[in-house]
């Protein structure tokens, strides 16, 4: 119903001209598809798009919470918004996803950044047509951070960034309160999506030629809980991998204390699995693993990661990595950097704990000196490209299979992923971006493998 009247005011309102959005993203994988779904509802209303902030009638910066560096970046890219709207006193201003739930930045907000018009959480995407109408018919201040049922947009349209990578939300929410994070919070309890409307998205993508799904949530395995039929993630895995296509499958985030024999299992049978398994440790020491509230320790990581390489032995693991969780000591982290040798990660993720607070670990008082944690991340940074180059060699003189990606113009390269998740460079004309090509491999840099493209 509100779709149609904010299609209606729109038009009205701009009556002799398109009027423009400005939509930009911040952070994780859920975040960007949150922003391809605000952009659906937008598109539907009559806006185009705009790639200056300047030139929008109305800019929607849709953020992320997880560090604070994100949050200051908006911050302080709220301040020139004010410039824009003195320039242009009609333009709507609107901050939503993980930054807008959170209490702090609400009053901080609604205190000195007067140039913000709406504020909505999360799980309030469906109700942007709703809230849109109430602003441009009262002209106020509107924050609705309710917490809504209806997260999953069926029937909604997409604005889709990509015309042959997708993701699809399997699940939402987490209950798992790692202490140090702030997304339980604000991205509420799970709840998991139905899988015939997943399958019937993902059947839709592919036969519209896309050709990599990525399944997302903030942990897709434990998908399937509180749904009324008797579904988890290996078996939604195994039937989505049945869909005709030629397509592959990714997905993104999971819990090691969830990852089962049986989902290495389903990822190895499925032919349209990637063999790849980006898995958080976040530490190596049972000590911090434990304080981080994870519920699995070193060894219990090492044994699922055996158990995927003992069939598979080129399989590719993938890590999240936070240094410098509170009163992590030297020799915790030494237990990571062991950890990291052990698995021999193709990649890392890296961060430097930021403190969140309303999160457990921010009560905790903290010994270790930030000089201390940057060195330690030099460390491990350094520690993980020695890794990679040395690890990257295994692929010299085989043929991968690459979704070519982008182009590098200035090299003259065009960039893919194998079914690893490894970059791998190539010379290639540009009209092969969006397909597989084969790939063999003749060297590593030690962020990317090289190789030449084959016929075959
Ligand atoms: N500080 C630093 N890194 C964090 N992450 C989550 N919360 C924090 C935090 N407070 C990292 C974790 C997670 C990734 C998405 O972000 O490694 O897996
Ligand atoms: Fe955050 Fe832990 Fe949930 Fe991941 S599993 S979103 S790190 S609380």
């Amino acid at each position: 119903m509100y779709k149609q009247h904010l299609k209606d005011l729109i038009s009205l309102k701009y009556r002799h001209k398109t009027p423009l959005a400005f939509v930009r993203t911040f952070g994780c994988k859920q975040n960007e598809n949150d922003g391809e779904r605000i952009k659906g509802i937008l598109s539907g209303a009559g806006f185009s798009f705009c790639e200056n902030p300047e030139n929008a009638d109305i800019i929607v910066y849709n953020t992320c919470a997880v560090r604070e560096n994100a949050e200051l970046k908006v911050f302080g890219i709220l301040g020139e918004v004010k410039h824009f709207k003195e320039k242009n006193p009609d333009l709507t201003v609107i901050l939503c996803g993980c930054m807008a739930s959170e209490e702090h930045v609400i009053e901080k907000i609604k205190k000195t950044y007067k140039q913000v018009d709406i504020i909505f959480g999360t799980s309030a995407i469906n109700e942007l047509p709703r809230i849109l109408c109430e602003h441009l018919e009262k002209h106020k201040f509107i924050c609705d951070t309710n917490e809504y049922e209806n997260y999953f947009s069926e029937g909604n349209e997409i604005v889709r960034t990509s015309d042959f990578m997708a993701g699809v939300p399997i699940m939402y929410g987490c209950n798992n309160f790692c202490t140090y994070c702030i997304v339980p919070y604000v991205r509420g309890r799970e709840k998991s999506r139905p899988s015939e409307d997943i399958l019937s998205e993902v059947k839709n993508l592919a036969d519209k030629g896309y050709k990599e799904i990525m399944l997302l949530g903030q942990n897709v395995n434990s998908y399937g809980k509180g749904l009324s039929e008797d579904i988890d993630f290996p078996r939604l895995l195994r039937m989505i991998n049945e869909i005709d296509g030629d397509f592959r499958i990714r997905f993104m985030s999971s819990h090691p204390k969830n990852a089962t024999k049986e989902l290495i299992d389903a990822i190895i049978e499925c032919d349209k699995v990637c063999k790849h398994f980006h898995l958080p440790v976040q530490s190596g020491s049972d000590e911090i693993l434990s304080a981080m509230n994870r519920n699995y320790t070193a060894e219990s990581y090492l044994s699922i990661v055996n158990y995927a390489r003992n069939k598979i032995p080129d399989f590719s693991f993938s890590t999240d990595i936070i240094v410098g969780f509170p009163n992590e000591s030297e020799d915790d982290f030494v237990k990571t950097l062991d950890l990291m040798k052990k698995v021999q990660f193709d990649s890392v993720f890296s961060f430097i704990y930021s403190k969140r607070s309303g999160t457990k670990a921010a009560l905790i008082e903290d010994k270790i000196s930030d000089k201390e944690k940057s060195e330690r991340m030099t460390r491990l940074l350094s520690l993980q490209r020695e890794i990679s180059t040395e690890h990257y060699k295994r692929f010299i003189g085989k043929t991968l299979t690459v979704l070519a990606e982008e182009e590098n113009s200035e090299k003259g390269v065009v960039l893919g992923k194998s079914d690893e998740f490894i970059i791998v460079e190539f010379k290639a004309d540009k009209d092969v971006i969006g397909n597989f090509v084969k790939v063999k491999i003749t060297g590593a840099h030690n962020w990317a493998l090289i190789g030449e493209i084959i016929n075959i």
